[in-house]
């Protein structure tokens, strides 16, 4: 059981910066997910902590030893990534067991070992087959296998799940979730995919260019995005941003008024809520944005109902069975109550 500690970790390649002075506490037996779009510095950031890539500058502390120059074999991290990885030659049970020889774990703990560690991951049946023969998701589950096996101290993942379909995801998600409360280990998880990172995690940290935007516990990071880029990122859909200006508590942008907002800043702003949080009203005036609809996509449960409002669009959660014309004039409710501020210049949130 470890905390991991970053301090001002940073990632170089002659003039490009990978990763730009991270700074963060991994409480132990967390599970914390770095989430952002590609080329972001996520692996990066994991390779450096599982000492594959070097450091250019910073420390890495796992509990209470620096560990900038340790071996990895040295660290006690056992990672998994999204291609598997598995030996082809060898069984199931025999790639599970393979961490257990290289590192001298004495012979007659093995098998009990593997069977613990199969179990978790539902492969029983499996241990005989060789990986060729295996499901994506069962070889996905052979990897975590062999990862949990050895009881390490820090778990990294970089995308397990993303050679998976959509279905296999979702239950494998929930299998690695129950697991890690299980094995009550500390957990680093890197995706792209910001409903795994809101399923899974304590806490998030949101990366863009190599810099860390915001880090929080996703409802932190989904009900209060510290800046445009977190607030444009989080989110299916994305949180509706309407650039406008404010004055005097009053926000104004074409086909847009609000008012009743903060009386913080006056000047260029960019406005925002969110689909489910704002409402239809039928007819044009009766709203604070108004605009035709553009689209209308039909979810099952829920529509999104999609407007053109000023230079861009708007989108609305409403009821299932809402029906309307490519191009009636409708209005959405958007009180100054679901509103989010952000600076259009700096990115930043303004508070009230
Ligand atoms: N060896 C290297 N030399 C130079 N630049 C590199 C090297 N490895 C990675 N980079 C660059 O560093 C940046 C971060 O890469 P990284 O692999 O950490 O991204 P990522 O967030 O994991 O993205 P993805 O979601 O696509 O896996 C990218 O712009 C990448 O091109
Ligand atoms: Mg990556």
């Amino acid at each position: 059981m470890a905390s991991i500690t970053l301090k001002s970790l940073t990632k170089r390649w002659g003039n490009f910066i990978g990763v730009q002075s991270f700074d963060l506490e991994i409480q132990d037996k967390e599970f914390l997910v770095l989430l952002g779009p590609s080329g972001c510095g996520k692996t990066t950031t994991m390779r450096m902590v599982a000492g594959l890539e070097e450091v250019s500058e910073g420390e890495i502390w796992i509990g209470d030893q620096m560990v900038n120059d340790l071996e990895p074999k040295d660290r006690d991290i056992a990672m998994v990534f999204q291609s598997y990885g598995l030996y082809p030659n060898m069984t199931v049970y025999e790639n599970i067991r393979f961490p257990l020889k290289i590192r001298g774990i004495p012979k007659d703990e093995h098998h009990e070992r593997v069977k613990r560690a199969s179990a978790m991951v539902e492969l029983d049946d499996f241990l005989q087959r060789r990986p060729k023969a295996l499901s994506g998701g069962q070889r996905q589950r052979v990897a975590l296998a062999r990862a949990i096996v050895r009881e390490p101290t820090v778990f990294l993942m970089d995308e397990p799940l993303s050679n998976l379909d959509a279905k296999l995801r979702v239950s494998t998600r929930a299998q690695i979730k129950n697991l890690q409360h299980e094995l009550a280990t500390t957990t680093i998880y890197v995706t792209h995919d910001q409903i795994e990172a809101m399923t899974l995690a304590d806490r998030v940290v949101v990366m863009e260019k190599g810099i860390v935007q915001q880090v929080g516990t996703p409802k932190e990071i989904y009900n209060r995005p510290e800046n445009l880029f977190v607030a444009g990122f989080m989110g299916t859909p994305a949180m509706n941003l309407i650039e406008g200006v404010l004055d005097s508590g009053t926000f104004t942008a074409k086909n847009t008024e609000i008012n009743g907002l903060p009386n913080t800043q006056n000047g260029p702003v960019t406005l925002g809520f969110r689909a489910e949080d704002a409402s239809l009203v039928e007819g044009r005036a009766k709203g604070q944005i108004a605009g035709p609809i553009y689209a209308f996509e039909l979810l099952g449960d829920s529509s999104m109902v999609t407007l053109r409002t000023g230079k861009g669009m708007s989108t609305v959660k409403a009821d299932k069975d809402f029906s309307s014309d490519i191009g009636e004039a409708i209005s959405i409710n958007v009180p100054a109550s679901i509103c989010h501020l952000f600076d259009t210049q700096t990115g930043l949130r303004i508070d009230a």
